[in-house]
Protein backbone atom coordinates (compact mmCIF):
# COMPACT_ATOMS: atom_id res chain seq x y z
CA UNK A 1 0.00 0.00 0.00
CA UNK A 2 2.75 2.45 1.21
CA UNK A 3 2.13 6.20 0.32
CA UNK A 4 0.58 5.21 -3.02
CA UNK A 5 -2.77 6.76 -3.71
CA UNK A 6 -5.96 4.28 -4.01
CA UNK A 7 -8.23 4.65 -6.73
CA UNK A 8 -10.09 1.73 -5.89
CA UNK A 9 -13.61 2.23 -6.86
CA UNK A 10 -16.83 1.11 -4.60
CA UNK A 11 -20.26 1.32 -6.52
CA UNK A 12 -23.24 0.89 -4.53
CA UNK A 13 -26.48 -1.12 -6.62
CA UNK A 14 -24.55 -3.03 -9.25
CA UNK A 15 -27.17 -6.08 -9.29
CA UNK A 16 -28.25 -4.41 -12.50
CA UNK A 17 -28.74 -1.53 -14.27
CA UNK A 18 -26.37 1.55 -14.27
CA UNK A 19 -24.29 0.17 -11.27
CA UNK A 20 -23.51 -2.95 -13.16
CA UNK A 21 -22.88 -1.36 -16.25
CA UNK A 22 -20.27 0.76 -14.53
CA UNK A 23 -19.00 -1.72 -12.55
CA UNK A 24 -18.04 -3.62 -16.05
CA UNK A 25 -16.98 -0.60 -17.57
CA UNK A 26 -14.60 0.74 -15.06
CA UNK A 27 -12.75 -2.95 -14.32
CA UNK A 28 -12.63 -3.67 -17.88
CA UNK A 29 -10.63 -0.44 -18.24
CA UNK A 30 -7.93 -1.14 -15.53
CA UNK A 31 -9.98 0.09 -12.16
CA UNK A 32 -10.00 -1.51 -9.23
CA UNK A 33 -13.61 -2.19 -8.74
CA UNK A 34 -15.84 -3.12 -5.82
CA UNK A 35 -19.38 -4.21 -6.82
CA UNK A 36 -21.46 -4.03 -4.27
CA UNK A 37 -25.11 -5.08 -3.32
CA UNK A 38 -28.29 -6.15 -1.18
CA UNK A 39 -27.73 -9.76 -2.61
CA UNK A 40 -24.05 -10.96 -3.14
CA UNK A 41 -25.84 -13.88 -4.88
CA UNK A 42 -26.86 -11.42 -7.34
CA UNK A 43 -23.30 -9.72 -8.44
CA UNK A 44 -21.23 -13.03 -8.16
CA UNK A 45 -20.83 -12.89 -12.10
CA UNK A 46 -18.99 -9.64 -11.86
CA UNK A 47 -15.77 -11.39 -10.48
CA UNK A 48 -15.46 -12.51 -13.95
CA UNK A 49 -15.23 -9.33 -15.42
CA UNK A 50 -12.53 -8.57 -12.81
CA UNK A 51 -14.58 -7.17 -9.59
CA UNK A 52 -14.17 -7.82 -6.26
CA UNK A 53 -17.58 -8.51 -5.00
CA UNK A 54 -19.14 -6.89 -1.37
CA UNK A 55 -22.45 -7.24 0.63
CA UNK A 56 -23.60 -3.91 1.03
CA UNK A 57 -27.02 -2.55 1.61
CA UNK A 58 -27.23 1.61 2.00
CA UNK A 59 -30.13 0.94 4.51
CA UNK A 60 -28.33 -0.66 6.99
CA UNK A 61 -25.32 1.42 8.89
CA UNK A 62 -23.10 -1.86 9.84
CA UNK A 63 -23.37 -3.23 6.37
CA UNK A 64 -22.32 0.48 5.28
CA UNK A 65 -19.03 0.35 7.72
CA UNK A 66 -17.89 -3.24 7.02
CA UNK A 67 -18.18 -2.54 3.05
CA UNK A 68 -15.72 0.56 3.59
CA UNK A 69 -13.70 -1.08 5.99
CA UNK A 70 -13.23 -3.94 3.60
CA UNK A 71 -12.21 -1.35 0.74
CA UNK A 72 -9.67 0.22 3.32
CA UNK A 73 -8.10 -3.00 4.96
CA UNK A 74 -7.29 -3.90 1.29
CA UNK A 75 -6.54 -0.82 -0.20
CA UNK A 76 -5.59 1.90 1.99
CA UNK A 77 -8.95 3.94 0.97
CA UNK A 78 -11.57 4.50 -0.66
CA UNK A 79 -10.61 6.73 -4.20
CA UNK A 80 -14.11 6.82 -5.99
CA UNK A 81 -17.38 6.67 -4.23
CA UNK A 82 -20.46 5.47 -7.00
CA UNK A 83 -23.24 6.52 -4.81
CA UNK A 84 -25.63 4.64 -7.62
CA UNK A 85 -28.17 2.64 -5.23
CA UNK A 86 -32.14 3.63 -5.61
CA UNK A 87 -35.51 3.78 -6.75
CA UNK A 88 -38.01 5.29 -7.99
CA UNK A 89 -41.46 5.89 -5.66
CA UNK A 90 -43.76 6.81 -7.69
CA UNK A 91 -47.80 7.43 -6.45
CA UNK A 92 -50.46 10.26 -5.75
CA UNK A 93 -48.68 11.91 -2.91
CA UNK A 94 -51.61 11.53 -0.48
CA UNK A 95 -51.87 8.07 -1.20
CA UNK A 96 -48.04 7.25 -0.56
CA UNK A 97 -47.40 5.21 2.98
CA UNK A 98 -45.29 7.30 5.46
CA UNK A 99 -43.12 4.02 5.84
CA UNK A 100 -42.58 4.21 2.05
CA UNK A 101 -41.75 8.04 2.24
CA UNK A 102 -38.88 7.50 4.81
CA UNK A 103 -37.54 3.72 2.97
CA UNK A 104 -37.60 6.06 -0.19
CA UNK A 105 -35.49 8.71 1.52
CA UNK A 106 -33.17 5.97 3.65
CA UNK A 107 -32.42 4.62 0.28
CA UNK A 108 -31.48 7.44 -1.63
CA UNK A 109 -30.60 9.55 0.85
CA UNK A 110 -29.16 8.86 3.57
CA UNK A 111 -27.57 5.80 2.39
CA UNK A 112 -25.32 8.31 0.28
CA UNK A 113 -25.10 10.32 3.04
CA UNK A 114 -23.65 8.28 5.35
CA UNK A 115 -21.37 6.18 2.73
CA UNK A 116 -19.88 9.47 1.59
CA UNK A 117 -19.36 10.67 5.35
CA UNK A 118 -17.18 7.20 5.88
CA UNK A 119 -15.26 7.54 2.56
CA UNK A 120 -14.42 11.38 3.02
CA UNK A 121 -11.79 10.71 5.96
CA UNK A 122 -9.51 8.08 3.78
CA UNK A 123 -10.27 10.44 0.49
CA UNK A 124 -8.60 13.68 2.82
CA UNK A 125 -5.93 11.79 3.70
CA UNK A 126 -4.46 10.60 0.36
CA UNK A 127 -5.87 14.40 -0.55
CA UNK A 128 -7.70 12.91 -3.68
CA UNK A 129 -11.15 11.41 -4.53
CA UNK A 130 -14.16 11.64 -6.54
CA UNK A 131 -17.62 11.23 -5.10
CA UNK A 132 -19.73 10.50 -8.13
CA UNK A 133 -24.04 10.82 -7.05
CA UNK A 134 -26.41 9.63 -9.40
CA UNK A 135 -28.96 11.80 -9.29
CA UNK A 136 -31.39 12.00 -12.38
CA UNK A 137 -33.09 14.79 -14.74
CA UNK A 138 -35.72 14.35 -11.78
CA UNK A 139 -33.53 16.30 -9.44
CA UNK A 140 -33.79 19.50 -11.50
CA UNK A 141 -37.82 19.27 -12.65
CA UNK A 142 -40.84 17.40 -11.07
CA UNK A 143 -43.18 14.94 -13.24
CA UNK A 144 -46.72 14.48 -11.28
CA UNK A 145 -46.68 11.53 -9.21
CA UNK A 146 -43.22 11.45 -8.35
CA UNK A 147 -42.73 13.92 -5.65
CA UNK A 148 -41.08 11.46 -3.01
CA UNK A 149 -38.29 10.49 -5.77
CA UNK A 150 -38.31 13.73 -7.16
CA UNK A 151 -37.54 14.92 -3.42
CA UNK A 152 -34.79 12.36 -2.93
CA UNK A 153 -32.99 14.11 -6.41
CA UNK A 154 -33.08 17.37 -5.63
CA UNK A 155 -31.78 16.19 -1.87
CA UNK A 156 -29.30 14.93 -3.80
CA UNK A 157 -28.40 17.66 -5.73
CA UNK A 158 -28.24 19.88 -2.90
CA UNK A 159 -26.19 18.07 -0.64
CA UNK A 160 -23.89 18.17 -3.87
CA UNK A 161 -23.76 21.37 -4.18
CA UNK A 162 -22.82 22.22 -0.46
CA UNK A 163 -19.99 19.28 -0.29
CA UNK A 164 -18.26 19.91 -3.57
CA UNK A 165 -17.49 23.45 -2.05
CA UNK A 166 -16.26 22.00 1.19
CA UNK A 167 -13.95 19.08 0.00
CA UNK A 168 -12.34 20.76 -3.09
CA UNK A 169 -9.30 21.89 -1.10
CA UNK A 170 -8.84 17.90 0.13
CA UNK A 171 -8.58 17.31 -3.40
CA UNK A 172 -11.89 15.70 -3.50
CA UNK A 173 -14.39 16.06 -6.45
CA UNK A 174 -18.15 15.61 -6.38
CA UNK A 175 -19.58 14.78 -9.53
CA UNK A 176 -23.58 14.79 -10.04
CA UNK A 177 -24.16 12.36 -12.80
CA UNK A 178 -27.82 13.23 -14.58
CA UNK A 179 -29.63 10.26 -16.77
CA UNK A 180 -32.54 10.78 -18.37
CA UNK A 181 -34.79 7.60 -19.27
CA UNK A 182 -32.28 4.48 -19.01
CA UNK A 183 -33.35 1.24 -20.03
CA UNK A 184 -32.97 -0.39 -16.49
CA UNK A 185 -35.22 -2.28 -13.84
CA UNK A 186 -36.06 1.15 -12.46
CA UNK A 187 -39.18 1.33 -14.83
CA UNK A 188 -40.89 -2.05 -13.35
CA UNK A 189 -39.95 -1.11 -9.98
CA UNK A 190 -41.41 2.90 -10.15
CA UNK A 191 -44.68 0.58 -12.10
CA UNK A 192 -44.62 -1.53 -8.74
CA UNK A 193 -44.64 0.73 -6.07
CA UNK A 194 -47.54 2.83 -7.41
CA UNK A 195 -49.43 -0.23 -6.08
CA UNK A 196 -49.11 0.34 -2.45
CA UNK A 197 -52.09 2.65 -1.25
CA UNK A 198 -53.99 3.12 -4.64
CA UNK A 199 -57.47 1.27 -4.67
CA UNK A 200 -59.96 1.00 -7.67
CA UNK A 201 -62.77 3.40 -5.65
CA UNK A 202 -59.64 5.67 -4.38
CA UNK A 203 -59.97 9.01 -6.33
CA UNK A 204 -56.64 8.84 -7.87
CA UNK A 205 -57.52 5.65 -9.30
CA UNK A 206 -57.48 6.97 -12.90
CA UNK A 207 -54.39 9.19 -12.34
CA UNK A 208 -52.18 6.24 -10.82
CA UNK A 209 -53.68 4.36 -14.22
CA UNK A 210 -52.11 6.98 -16.17
CA UNK A 211 -48.95 7.34 -14.28
CA UNK A 212 -48.13 3.80 -14.99
CA UNK A 213 -48.70 4.01 -18.46
CA UNK A 214 -46.75 6.95 -18.69
CA UNK A 215 -43.83 5.34 -16.99
CA UNK A 216 -44.53 1.94 -19.35
CA UNK A 217 -44.18 4.62 -22.31
CA UNK A 218 -40.85 6.39 -21.19
CA UNK A 219 -39.00 2.98 -21.59
CA UNK A 220 -40.93 1.53 -23.95
CA UNK A 221 -42.45 2.43 -27.16
CA UNK A 222 -42.49 5.39 -29.85
CA UNK A 223 -41.35 7.27 -26.62
CA UNK A 224 -39.04 4.36 -25.61
CA UNK A 225 -36.58 5.52 -28.36
CA UNK A 226 -35.43 8.86 -26.25
CA UNK A 227 -34.25 6.14 -23.72
CA UNK A 228 -30.45 4.87 -23.49
CA UNK A 229 -29.00 1.86 -22.35
CA UNK A 230 -26.85 1.75 -19.17
CA UNK A 231 -23.24 1.58 -20.76
CA UNK A 232 -23.87 5.00 -21.68
CA UNK A 233 -24.37 6.47 -18.43
CA UNK A 234 -21.21 3.76 -17.68
CA UNK A 235 -19.27 5.54 -20.16
CA UNK A 236 -20.03 9.23 -18.92
CA UNK A 237 -19.07 8.33 -14.77
CA UNK A 238 -15.43 6.72 -16.77
CA UNK A 239 -15.00 10.08 -18.29
CA UNK A 240 -16.14 12.28 -15.61
CA UNK A 241 -13.39 10.03 -12.74
CA UNK A 242 -10.83 10.36 -15.38
CA UNK A 243 -10.88 13.87 -15.89
CA UNK A 244 -8.41 16.31 -14.06
CA UNK A 245 -11.08 19.12 -13.69
CA UNK A 246 -14.48 17.32 -13.52
CA UNK A 247 -17.90 19.39 -14.31
CA UNK A 248 -20.13 19.50 -11.44
CA UNK A 249 -22.66 17.91 -13.37
CA UNK A 250 -23.23 15.52 -16.10
CA UNK A 251 -26.37 15.23 -18.21
CA UNK A 252 -27.05 11.69 -19.92
CA UNK A 253 -29.29 11.71 -23.00
CA UNK A 254 -30.55 14.01 -25.15
CA UNK A 255 -34.12 13.79 -23.97
CA UNK A 256 -32.71 15.00 -20.23
CA UNK A 257 -30.79 18.04 -21.89
CA UNK A 258 -34.05 18.54 -23.63
CA UNK A 259 -36.69 18.56 -20.95
CA UNK A 260 -33.67 20.31 -18.08
CA UNK A 261 -33.79 22.81 -21.03
CA UNK A 262 -37.14 23.29 -20.88
CA UNK A 263 -38.17 23.41 -17.20
CA UNK A 264 -35.37 25.94 -16.68
CA UNK A 265 -36.73 28.50 -19.65
CA UNK A 266 -40.49 27.89 -18.95
CA UNK A 267 -42.06 29.62 -16.12
CA UNK A 268 -43.89 27.47 -13.33
CA UNK A 269 -47.00 27.95 -15.61
CA UNK A 270 -45.76 27.09 -18.40
CA UNK A 271 -44.05 23.86 -17.45
CA UNK A 272 -47.30 22.92 -15.40
CA UNK A 273 -49.13 23.72 -19.09
CA UNK A 274 -46.86 21.53 -20.94
CA UNK A 275 -47.49 18.61 -18.14
CA UNK A 276 -50.83 19.22 -18.46
CA UNK A 277 -50.95 17.68 -22.14
CA UNK A 278 -49.23 14.78 -20.90
CA UNK A 279 -51.13 13.70 -17.94
CA UNK A 280 -54.78 14.78 -18.76
CA UNK A 281 -56.96 11.91 -16.91
CA UNK A 282 -60.56 13.17 -17.63
N1 LIG B 1 -33.17 4.12 -15.18
C1 LIG B 1 -33.48 5.39 -15.23
O1 LIG B 1 -34.30 5.82 -16.07
C2 LIG B 1 -32.80 6.38 -14.30
C3 LIG B 1 -32.84 7.74 -14.65
C4 LIG B 1 -32.25 8.67 -13.80
C5 LIG B 1 -31.58 8.25 -12.66
N2 LIG B 1 -31.54 6.92 -12.34
C6 LIG B 1 -30.85 6.54 -11.10
O2 LIG B 1 -29.86 5.57 -11.39
C7 LIG B 1 -29.62 4.79 -10.22
C8 LIG B 1 -29.58 3.31 -10.62
O3 LIG B 1 -30.86 2.91 -11.09
P1 LIG B 1 -31.05 1.90 -12.31
O4 LIG B 1 -31.74 2.64 -13.39
O5 LIG B 1 -29.80 1.19 -12.62
O6 LIG B 1 -32.16 0.93 -11.67
P2 LIG B 1 -32.13 -0.61 -11.25
O7 LIG B 1 -31.74 -1.46 -12.41
O8 LIG B 1 -33.42 -0.85 -10.59
O9 LIG B 1 -30.95 -0.68 -10.17
C9 LIG B 1 -31.11 -0.12 -8.88
C10 LIG B 1 -30.07 -0.73 -7.97
O10 LIG B 1 -30.20 -0.13 -6.67
C11 LIG B 1 -30.17 -1.20 -5.74
N3 LIG B 1 -30.76 -0.89 -4.44
C12 LIG B 1 -32.01 -0.53 -4.10
N4 LIG B 1 -32.12 -0.38 -2.79
C13 LIG B 1 -30.90 -0.66 -2.25
C14 LIG B 1 -30.36 -0.71 -0.94
N5 LIG B 1 -31.10 -0.44 0.15
N6 LIG B 1 -29.03 -1.03 -0.78
C15 LIG B 1 -28.27 -1.32 -1.84
N7 LIG B 1 -28.72 -1.32 -3.11
C16 LIG B 1 -30.02 -1.00 -3.30
C17 LIG B 1 -30.89 -2.34 -6.42
O11 LIG B 1 -30.57 -3.55 -5.77
P3 LIG B 1 -31.62 -4.77 -5.53
O12 LIG B 1 -31.41 -5.68 -6.70
O13 LIG B 1 -31.16 -5.36 -4.24
O14 LIG B 1 -32.98 -4.16 -5.45
C18 LIG B 1 -30.25 -2.24 -7.81
O15 LIG B 1 -28.98 -2.84 -7.81
C19 LIG B 1 -30.72 5.15 -9.21
O16 LIG B 1 -30.18 6.01 -8.24
C20 LIG B 1 -31.76 5.87 -10.07
O17 LIG B 1 -32.47 6.81 -9.33
C21 LIG B 1 -32.13 5.98 -13.15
Amino acid sequence: MGDAISRAVLITGCSSGIGRATAVQLAEHGWPVYATARRLDAIRDLAGHGCKVLALDVCDENSIRDAVATVERAEGAVGVLINNAGYGQEGAFELVPMEEVRRQFETNVFGLTRLTQLVLPGMRRQRWGKIVNLSSMGGRLTLPGGAFYHATKYAVEALSDALRFEVRGFGVDVIVVEPGPIRTRFGDTAIASIGSGSRDDSPYAAFNALLARRIREAYEGPMGRFAAEPDAVARVIEKAINAPRPRSRYPVTVAARILMGLRRWLPDRGFDAFLRTQFRTS
